[in-house]
């Protein structure tokens, strides 16, 4: 596993389980499959209704709970400062668990007033909740906003970021800002592995597609949370370690000009600057 230090100090595993749409008992299953393989970061939200899920799986691995990372996010219209309180409480107790690694404003709302939001977070985290505190779907003008008014230092920004929709201006200014950057959409929901650029590549390697596309991630210092419910497939999407991808590699990846946003809620979260 490799580590992307947070501002703050905290490692955080830079290859996650992203788990939306893994619920049920097969969500349950999909979880405890990626952490016997060695899955150490899961990635949830209470948008997703499965912190249940999340929280079984983990209760019944063999994994102790401070050693993997979890995630999760308060969804847009619960961002109230009073609601963040509840709504926290509430992922702790779905998840069987006292503190969250790290929690996220899953998505803007130019409704609530953000100072109300992140005054909750803060009191969270002085209360141990939560260890790190961070924002998803936040461009660089909302960031500058963000950190205007946070008193404590922004941790991530959770984005939608892959080799079709390479956002450097956002990437550049986070890695300025020490503010980590964790990749949604990692590998733009499977469409990389039918691009000859990625195929040519892997076959250099010996390796997939997919696998190419989480290198180069890991390679910008970026997180990457692929999902997969399936046990084949997450250890594919895990076996991206002991390798790397050359400067060519790295540089024809970055050149690749088209931008295919795939998530761009009614909420326009994204006209203002990228
Ligand atoms: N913050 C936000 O607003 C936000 C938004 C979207 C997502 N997320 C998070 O990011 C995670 C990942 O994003 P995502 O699920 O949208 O997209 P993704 O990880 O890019 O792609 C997931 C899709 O690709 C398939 N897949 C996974 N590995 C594969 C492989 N090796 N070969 C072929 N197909 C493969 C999965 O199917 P199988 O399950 O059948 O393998 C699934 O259909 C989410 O689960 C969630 O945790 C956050």
């Amino acid at each position: 596993m490799e580590y992307l230090t947070l501002t703050g100090g905290a490692q955080i595993p830079q290859l996650g389980l992203g788990t939306f749409k893994l619920q049920g008992s097969s969500g349950v299953r999909a979880v405890k499959s990626a952490l016997q393989m060695g899955y150490r970061h899961l990635d949830t939200a209470a948008m997703y209704g499965n912190h249940k899920e999340v929280g079984e799986a983990l209760q019944e691995s063999d994994v102790d709970r401070s050693d993997v990372w979890i995630t999760s996010k308060v969804w847009r219209d619960s961002l109230q400062h009073d609601a963040v309180l509840r709504e926290c409480d509430q992922a702790l107790a779905e998840l069987g668990t006292d503190y969250l690694d790290l929690y996220l404003i899953h998505w803007p709302n130019e409704d609530i007033p953000l100072a109300d939001t992140l005054k909750a977070f803060g009191r969270l985290l002085s209360e141990g909740k939560i260890r790190n505190a961070g924002v998803a779907n936040f461009t660089v003008a909302r960031l500058k906003r963000a950190l205007s008014v946070a008193e404590f230092p922004l941790a991530m920004n959770q984005v939608e970021y892959h080799p079709y929709l390479n956002q450097e201006h956002l990437l550049t200014f986070c890695q300025e800002n020490e503010i980590g950057v964790t990749a949604y959409c990692p590998i733009a929901r499977g469409d990389v592995i039918t691009d000859p650029i990625f195929q040519n590549i892997a076959q250099t390697h010996g390796k997939t597609p997919t696998q190419v596309t989480l290198r180069w991630l890991l390679q910008k210092g970026i997180v990457a949370i692929p999902k997969s419910g399936n046990p084949d497939r997450q250890r594919e999407n895990f076996e991206v370690f002991g390798w790397e991808l050359n400067t060519e590699e790295m540089a024809q990846i970055n050149t690749i000009e088209k931008q295919n946003r795939l998530l761009d809620l009614p909420a326009a979260a994204f006209w203002e600057d990228e």
